[in-house]
């Protein structure tokens, strides 16, 4: 469905499991960088759906759409575990996809519970998607975890484009950082909580606009654990058995994927079109 080298992958034995990841564009690789520390040798295909970035301001049925779309096709290569890697997709699709699909799906959210129980000023600040923090499901972590504390929601519109373009420390980006943090510090934050997968690769230059006193939290390294115990279990397949290996799509131009990609993975890497990218929904 995605191309030869998938089905290179999905023809080998039976015990080689296949891990689907998708998010808007490139943010999720910060993910899937989390769950590769955990699983050195389980087989990866990722979806960036850079092509539609950002998803964090569009209509419900188009992210929805977007996420059955490019998870489908993930399930359609063999992939037997999808791991959503987009706080936009989670907080506004996730539902529908378990009810469209039977494979495990891990999702993610932004950290406000540890955020919550690290803060010692009681002031937190939320970096994250307009569609993300004006959500159902950020307000229920806030109303659940968020008693006493004082979250401050600040939405980001731009930051994903910049890092889609592998702008992670241009003038542009610290200044526009800058404007984005200063004001949560100066209300008395003293943890801030990236709810973008794409924030992630910003860490650094945040770290060096609000220094070492502030607390950074970000959610990869809680959906890896999330998705080893699926491995573990549902799977009930030894990682230990398989090659690892990563195969990489975009919906967008792989002539600048291929760039942004390796820029961001750490390494040189091979992206490949998706075909059928605007295909109709099939799951
Ligand atoms: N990486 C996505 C997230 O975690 C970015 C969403 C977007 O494309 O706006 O929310």
């Amino acid at each position: 469905m995605l191309g030869l080298r998938i089905k290179a992958i999905t023809n080998l034995s039976a015990s080689v499991q296949t891990v689907g990841v998708f998010d808007s564009g490139v943010g999720g690789l910060s993910v899937l960088k989390a769950i590769r520390k955990e699983h050195p040798t389980v087989d990866f295909i990722y979806i960036a759906d850079s092509g539609n970035a950002p998803y964090g301001s569009r209509s419900t049925e188009f992210i929805e759409s977007r996420a059955s779309h490019i998870a489908g096709s993930l399930v359609g290569a063999g992939a037997q575990i999808i791991v959503v890697a987009c706080n936009t997709a989670t907080a506004v699709a996730v539902e529908k996809l378990r009810s469209q699909l039977t494979v495990p799906i891990v999702a993610m959210e932004p950290a406000i519970k540890p955020a919550v129980a690290h803060t010692k000023t009681g002031i937190i600040g939320v970096l994250a998607t307009e569609r993300t923090l004006e959500s159902l499901a950020v307000a229920k972590l806030c109303r659940k975890f968020g008693q006493g504390v004082n979250i401050l929601l600040q939405p980001c519109p731009g930051l994903v484009e910049l890092v889609e373009r592998g702008e992670l420390s241009s003038a542009v980006t610290r200044e526009y950082l800058r404007k984005l943090v200063s004001p949560l510090i100066d209300q008395g934050a003293d943890t801030l909580v990236l709810g973008c997968t794409h924030y992630v690769f910003l860490e650094a230059e945040i770290r060096s606009i609000v220094g070492p006193g502030v607390h950074i939290i970000e959610s990869s390294a809680a959906v890896a654990r999330q998705t080893m115990r699926h491995l573990g279990s549902e799977m009930n397949i030894d990682p230990n058995e398989c090659a690892g290996r990563e195969i990489f799509f975009t919906t967008g131009s792989p002539e600048n994927a291929q760039t942004v990609f390796s820029q961001l993975w750490g390494a040189r890497v091979e992206v490949q079109a998706l075909e059928n990218r605007n295909a109709p929904v099939e799951v």
